[in-house]
């Protein structure tokens, strides 16, 4: 191959490769922090269904989870998701809709807070926790985000993780956060809390995803031992060919 064109082809290749490496990095401005949550730990996913009903629920509607799944799946009773964590819909058949108007929406915040039925799929586990995490106060004294520079969603967690201030180093890069106001939890407590959460989103976005991985399992396990059984059924039928 000419000089030229295999240098041409390497130019192309190497753009061609990097392009979603690119795509990527265009994401998030901060690197992400670890969710290393657990779709399995019902316990888990019932303390962030409490969590999510008490401070997203009122903005944000989950619209493809209905209320009686969720009972199934955190192994509720239909009258204890009734009690304590139906604020809304009047039927345990309905699924997880918001009161607020959208039009009011609009006017209050600039924008609809979407739906997070598949926030979890579109942006990953690990974006959501850091997002929930790295609200901060800005020098102007306003509610900002790490994640989500000026995003419109107020740090409707502050009284659970109190509020910070990004801190900065000499060259102006950023360093962390510090505390100016403590929160009725530490922060442990708080990534937990957090976690939670987003373990719940994680289960609306694929309800079905823990019995998906558990079929899943028997599937290969069925298929590895019928590979042994052809592989001696073969054994046989070929012996006296040979
Ligand atoms: C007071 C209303 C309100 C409440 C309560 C609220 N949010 Fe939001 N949320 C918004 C608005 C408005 C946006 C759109 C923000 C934007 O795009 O700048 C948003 C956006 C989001 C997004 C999308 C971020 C992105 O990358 O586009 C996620 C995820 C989210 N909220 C999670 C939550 C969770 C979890 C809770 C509960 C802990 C919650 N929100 C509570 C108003 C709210």
């Amino acid at each position: 191959m000419h000089e030229l064109t295999r240098k041409l082809l390497a130019v192309v290749a190497t753009g061609v490769l990097l392009t979603p490496v690119a795509s990527l990095a265009a994401g998030p401005s901060i690197p992400l922090d670890r969710a290393n949550n657990d779709v399995r730990n019902v316990a888990s996913l019932q303390r962030g269904a409490q969590l999510y009903m008490n401070f997203c629920l009122g903005c944000h509607s989950a619209q493809f989870m209905r209320w009686n799944r969720i009972a199934q799946d955190l192994q509720l009773t239909e009258e204890q998701v009734m009690n304590n964590l139906m604020f809304t819909g009047d039927s345990i058949h309905d699924t997880m809709q918001i009161a607020m108007p959208g039009a009011d929406a609009e006017v209050w915040f600039g924008k609809m807070p979407p739906d997070l039925s598949l926030i979890s799929r579109s942006r990953g586990t690990d974006y959501l926790y850091t997002f929930l995490r790295t609200f901060y106060v800005d020098d102007n004294g306003n509610s900002n985000n790490k994640v989500l520079e000026m995003t419109s969603m107020p740090h409707v967690l502050w009284e659970l993780q109190g509020l910070q201030r990004a801190a900065y180093d000499e060259n102006g890069d950023w360093t962390g956060f510090e505390q100016i106001r403590a929160g009725s939890m530490s922060p442990e407590e708080y990534d937990r809390a957090v976690r939670d959460i987003v373990n719940f989103l994680d289960y609306v976005g694929e309800p079905i995803q823990v019995e998906r991985r558990r079929i899943g399992t028997m599937v290969i396990a069925f298929l590895l031992v019928f590979l042994v059984l052809s592989w001696l059924f073969k054994r046989e039928v070929w012996r006296d060919v040979k």
